[in-house]
């Protein structure tokens, strides 16, 4: 995302922020009026050099991981792509984690972050608040393969095979109240293992949404792993969500917390600049982002140009879900 480098960034007019993430927005206006050298400050905060904090990495990539065994799951044949898989080694070092650095090579600074033990909390309007440890969950869970294209909104894009389960099974899990219309994600906080998080002025934790309807879509999934592996540390392990009709930043890493709600999430990109990287998010070649188009977008390993497609191309699945909506605002 190009919120710290650009120019071109404005605050929304729309006053429906709270008051903590104004104070931090003016936080970073200041930042950005202050030039380039400023702005590269927070760069180097956030160990941008790509290494781990001393000590920690290392014990955490040696630790085996316990899930393993369960790679790799048969492949659902039913998600088929047209184009080639992009390479394990690009998926892996090509990555946005914010929490680990506002740059694309965070993989190396992302093995601080300890996946063992990890537990997600499932609450608000569900019927019973609990917490479950992610190797109870994994064996509770339909494991599968699904090959997904993944279109970033800053125009790159990549096609991999995840493993995990439909998020449909977790919510079908969790046993939400008729009432519940959204459901919030957040990932973990950490601000000594994700240097990233001591950015004052973003509003961690990473929060995202979706509406109910959009999580029991069939194609919103859950990885557990990728490239018949458990997922690796940068691409957002333990377990992360994929909505591959939506750009990128929707797919929220390493979930610690889902909540069941009656209105909608404020999510992490909207607070920020709600303008370019608001709720919906539902790719489209139609509707440029405010800064630079999107009709046509960079496959990783080749960088090659195609066009892109509306929602990324999965429009049978997912374009009866906003049916009779507003139709830009969807792209929004
Ligand atoms: N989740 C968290 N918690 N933090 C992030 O910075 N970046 C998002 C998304 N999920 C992000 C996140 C963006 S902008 C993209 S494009 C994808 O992760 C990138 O996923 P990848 O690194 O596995 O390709």
């Amino acid at each position: 995302m190009h919120v710290l480098k650009k120019r071109g960034w404005e605050l929304p007019d729309s006053a429906a922020t709270p008051e903590n993430l104004f104070i931090e927005r003016r936080r970073l206006v200041k930042a950005l009026a202050a030039g380039p050298v400023l702005l590269a400050a927070p760069a180097l905060i956030a160990g941008c050099d790509g290494d781990a904090p001393k000590g920690t990495a290392n014990a955490a990539v040696t630790k085996a991981d316990p899930s393993a065994g369960l790679y790799p799951v048969k492949r659902n044949l039913r998600y088929r792509v047209d184009r080639s898989i992009t390479s394990e080694k690009s998926a892996t070092t090509y990555n946005n984690f914010y929490e680990f650095g506002s740059h694309k090579s965070i993989h190396r600074a992302a093995q601080a972050l300890s996946i063992r033990p990890w537990t997600v909390r499932i609450d608000g309007m569900v019927e019973k608040p609990f917490d479950i440890a992610i190797d109870d969950l994994l064996k509770k869970m339909p494991l599968e393969e699904r090959v997904y294209r993944l279109r970033c909104v800053e125009a790159w894009a990549m096609t991999v095979p995840w493993s995990g389960f439909p998020l449909k099974a977790l919510v079908d899990l969790a046993k939400p109240l008729s009432g519940a219309k959204y459901l919030r994600m957040e990932t973990f906080k950490d601000p000594d293992v994700a240097l990233g998080q001591r950015q004052h002025w973003y509003p961690w934790p990473y929060v995202e949404g979706l509406t109910i309807k959009e999580a029991v879509n069939e194609l919103a999934f859950i990885a557990t792993g990728l490239y018949g592996k458990p997922i690796r540390k940068q691409n957002g392990a333990p377990l992360r969500l994929v909505v591959p009709w939506k750009y990128g930043f929707k797919s929220i890493k390493s979930l610690v917390r889902l909540s069941f709600t009656d209105k909608r999430p404020m999510t992490f990109w909207e607070a920020i600049a709600a303008r370019e990287y608001g709720f919906w998010a539902n790719v489209n070649p139609e509707v440029p982002h405010p800064r630079w188009s999107q009709a046509r977008e960079r496959l990783l390993d080749s960088g090659k140009k195609v066009p892109t497609r509306i929602y990324n191309g999965y429009g049978e699945f997912v374009a009866g879900l906003y049916k009779g909506m507003d139709g830009e605002a969807l792209f929004k």
